[in-house]
């Protein structure tokens, strides 16, 4: 829809391994030589049929083993960034998981130094702009997510954050308390998903122990009105990511999405895509799919669009620019 990629939008929950495409998949595999178990890209987005988040995450991580050098990781930012910005995204605030490629033997400083120079390209070619933030995987232990974080300090990554991803159910938040703490310490932001799988707890979780900025997901808050009350009033922002809470069986279907309880209830919801190689679309193509099931009107898409600028970590000036 044109109104929609006329409305300049910034992304705040995009997991850049998650835009790994599979015609990419193929391609990077064959410039490297590696023989992957599926003859083309159509069979390999055949298996993208999820029951809940682990298995999403299964063939998220088995598909990283084509990302293996500075260049590919340049390559992946500039055509996400090529098509976020094709619907009317000016910035975006990007994670990466840099365990998930350290433990494949893969320097952080390449996974860094290759996201910057493709990020760098789209800002060069059409004023595209980008930060990092670096997630810790949940489900490895705290004492890595530590290490993790060591190691970013060390290779000066410009990273303007870090968050808390990977499986949410039976990881809980706290034991990453003390990494979160001192990534404050270093005038990092922080954010974490929560609420996307796991209960409200999950989210009372990342507030009182990781003080976070912003909820990544954060759709399950429907269940505790008293939390929804608090989250309306601290104005805690919510990167709301609906086509992926379908693909991953958070919600029966769209229908059921708890967004518009989210809207009337006055919380500061964020439309974002998440793993948009995966879960059938990129921002523009979640806004659409949103308008159109629940029928919003054009100052609410319009509202969705300032919300995610405002929450933004970028500088006050920056956000009166693009609003
Ligand atoms: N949820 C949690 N962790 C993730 C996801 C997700 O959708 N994508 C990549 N890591
Ligand atoms: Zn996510």
């Amino acid at each position: 829809m044109s109104r929609i990629r006329e409305l300049p939008k910034v992304e705040l929950h995009v997991h850049i391994e998650g835009t790994l495409e599979p015609d990419l998949v193929l391609e990077l595999a064959a410039d490297a030589g590696i023989t992957l178990p599926y003859p083309d890209a159509d069979a390999l987005r055949g298996r993208y049929v999820f029951a809940d988040l682990q298995s999403f995450l299964d063939i998220y991580y088995e598909n990283l083993d084509v990302l293996r050098r500075r260049h590919d990781f340049a390559r992946l930012a500039y055509e996400y960034a090529v098509r976020a910005h094709s619907g009317g995204v000016v910035h975006a605030e990007v994670f990466f998981d840099p365990q998930a490629h350290r433990s494949r033997g893969v320097p952080t400083a390449d996974v860094v130094d290759g996201l910057v120079d493709g990020f760098a390209r789209a800002r060069t070619e059409f004023g595209f702009t980008a930060d990092l933030i670096a997630c810790f995987l949940r489900d490895r232990p705290a004492a890595e997510a530590a290490e993790t974080l060591d190691e970013l300090i060390a290779v000066d990554a410009p990273i303007i954050g870090v968050g808390l991803d990977s499986a949410e159910v039976g990881n809980p938040a706290s034991p990453f308390a003390d990494v979160f703490t001192r990534a404050a310490d270093l005038g990092l932001r922080r954010v974490a998903h929560a609420g996307e799988e796991a209960g409200p707890e999950s989210i009372r979780q990342a507030i009182d122990h990781l003080g976070v900025d912003r909820i990544d997901h954060g759709i399950r808050s429907v269940d505790d009105p008293d939390l929804l009350a608090e989250l309306v009033a601290t104005r805690m922002p919510l990167t709301v990511c609906p086509l992926s809470n379908v693909c991953l069986q958070a919600v029966g279907d769209l229908a059921s999405h708890p967004l518009p309880d989210l809207l009337s209830a006055g919380a500061h919801v964020t439309l974002n895509s998440d793993d948009p190689a995966y879960f059938g679309g990129y921002l523009d193509d979640n806004f659409t799919a949103v308008a159109e099931q629940f029928g919003l009107d054009d100052d609410t898409l319009a509202r969705l669009a300032r919300n995610s600028v405002v929450a933004s970590f970028l500088p006050a000036s920056r956000q009166r620019e693009i609003i």
